[in-house]
């Protein structure tokens, strides 16, 4: 059968830091040998693409985020023939593999800037951004606003200022530079040939800097990844690139351009709205961010996540909103970082595997494709007192030995302590114990994967949001070709009912997904459903 060129639509994407996954030859970081190893897992889970933090060449201030050589696996992980051995085992159980194209900035440890920095007259100078006056683009936020105190960082080397929008050993790349753009078109190439199926393109609205400007989302940046795009579909058909562009829906739009800049973006601002609706019991900060979502072209998709490898960012929403979210999540200042809240999924909603499903099944049913944080398929802790975003990048827990079986170094060798209180410690949360289990989470995780699958509509389908008068119910139909989904979420602790205006769908009958348990027909009357606290029901309208 010929690929699918939309192949991302119905994709179910798992996120991982191959550091965290499997240590197979004990240096205490997991490398891509042991990722390998542990693909039979993720085929059985059911996920059909790996998106793969970076795994280059670094200095790991930045986990990898801050590069000092682009054509390098880093040795801890392994050796380019190991990468190249897991795409293609990767490949054999038909999962795609995004890795990370890390446009914007290096690692000062990149040779690029050892020579840029070196004098003002060096060849590599134009690689990146530098100025006398660091007044220059003084509109710009700061994003690590908890390390940074500016966008400029002062170079003793070469007596300049130069421009970073994270942390300051990660100096931003100079785009208005014909060579900056050649270098990382070569290098876009280079893993393409590798055979991956796409890229996460990071940190993409800050290419470029223009004066009186935010220095975000600017016209040069988009046609920038046009051009970039045009190379991509030039040398493959299917593959991809997915924006990390941390904006508002209407700023992310044009990142899909007219369907020829970023097949996928993630939608940053439902996923707060999530966490909030959940904990208001009410379904409308989920319906206005919704309704503030532009159409996109019909070959895009948005990524829809609830946790990931950052922090729960908090930059898109009002300052009231982010106030509620701190209050509610992160009473605990040592859990906040820069404007938001280090913590994973489970922590988040109190180790309550009910709410753990509602997030999971707003996740999979709304709009998009879903990405899965590692690690949260069997609702692993976090520890708040490791630094920076560590805590939630914690090694992977697959059974109750010694350092969760993740390595066998003694455990101070470890890239980072393995999760060990009584609550998601190891020995308590691990992928051995939930195998055998079939009420844990993990099984359920592989259900809900299952089902989906069946159905284009969840990941293709158009959606409307049901009328009704009961707000703690959020309740949505999603339609595709011939397959009419209902979909009915309780956000509330307690049992409620709702009635649904169905008269539309006349004659059918609702077929719950999970059961293939057949509910009442639809009539003329109002549909009457009863929830319990934190239930959800996905249906089909079955024709019949
Ligand atoms: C992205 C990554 C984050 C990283 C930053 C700088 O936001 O998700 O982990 O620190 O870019 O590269």
């Amino acid at each position: 059968m010929p690929a699918d060129p939309l192949w991302y639509k119905d994709a179910i994407i798992y996120e991982l830091h191959v550091k965290t996954f499997f240590d197979s030859n004990q240096n205490g970081y997991g490398d891509f040998p042991g990722l390998t190893q542990k693909l039979d897992y993720l085929q059985d889970l059911g996920i059909n693409c790996i998106w793969l933090l970076p795994f280059y060449k670094t200095p790991l201030k930045d986990d990898g985020y801050d590069i000092s050589d682009f054509y390098e696996v880093s040795p801890e992980y392994g050796t380019m023939r190991d990468f190249q051995d897991f795409v293609n085992e990767a490949h054999r159980r038909d999962i795609k593999v995004l890795i990370e194209l890390v446009l914007n900035h290096t690692s000062d440890q990149h040779p690029w800037f050892l020579e840029s920095r070196f004098s003002k007259t060096s060849k590599k100078r134009d690689f990146y951004v530098w100025t006398d006056d660091p007044k220059k683009f003084k509109d710009v936020r700061i994003i690590f606003s908890d390390t940074e105190q500016s966008n400029w960082t002062h170079d003793p080397v070469s007596g300049q200022y130069y421009w970073h929008r994270f942390f300051s050993h990660q100096p931003d790349l100079n785009y208005d530079n014909p060579e900056v753009q050649k270098a990382m078109m070569e290098i876009l190439t280079f893993w393409l040939n590798t055979g991956v199926d796409g890229f996460r393109l990071d940190a993409v609205p800050y290419l470029f800097e223009r004066e009186g400007t935010s220095c975000e989302n600017l016209p040069e940046t988009h046609a920038y990844l046009k051009k970039l795009r045009a190379e991509l579909d030039r040398l493959y058909k299917d593959k991809i690139f997915m924006a990390e562009a941390n904006q508002w829906p209407a700023d992310v739009r044009p990142y899909f351009g007219s369907g020829d800049e970023c097949h996928m973006a993630f939608h940053f601002p439902l996923m707060p709205r999530i966490f909030m609706a959940i904990r208001k019991e009410d379904n409308t900060p989920i319906t206005e961010i919704m309704q503030r979502t532009p159409v996109i072209p019909e070959s895009c998709q948005w990524a829809l996540f609830l946790r990931n490898h950052d922090e729960l960012t908090l930059e898109m929403v009002t300052q009231e909103e982010r106030d509620y979210m701190h209050r509610e999540y992160a009473a605990d200042p040592k859990a906040r970082l820069n404007l938001g809240i280090r913590r994973r999924l489970a922590p988040l909603m109190n180790n309550g595997r009910r709410q753990m499903e509602l997030l999971n099944s707003l996740l999979f049913s709304l709009p998009g494709t879903p990405v899965i944080y590692y690690g949260d398929e069997i609702g692993m802790g976090d520890n708040i007192h490791l630094g920076d975003r560590n805590g939630v990048r914690t090694p992977m827990q697959w059974n109750g030995n010694p350092n969760a079986g993740f390595s066998e170094v003694s455990a101070e060798k470890l890239y980072a302590p393995v999760i060990s209180d009584p609550l998601y410690g190891y020995q308590a949360i691990n992928v051995e114990a939930q195998s055998m289990t079939q009420s844990s989470f993990l099984h359920w995780t592989k259900r809900m994967i299952r089902v989906r699958k069946n159905f284009k509509a969840f990941g293709r389908g158009s959606i409307e949001f049901l009328e009704h008068k009961n707000p703690k119910i959020l309740a949505y139909i999603r339609a595709y070709e011939n397959e009419t989904l209902l979909i009915v979420n309780n956000l509330s602790r307690y049992a409620q009912a709702v009635e649904l205006d169905m008269k539309k769908y006349n004659g059918r009958e609702p077929v719950e997904l999970w059961g293939n348990t057949k509910f009442p027909k639809i009539g003329e009357l109002p549909y009457l459903l009863t929830l319990g606290p934190h239930s959800f029901y996905w249906f089909r309208l079955s024709k019949v």
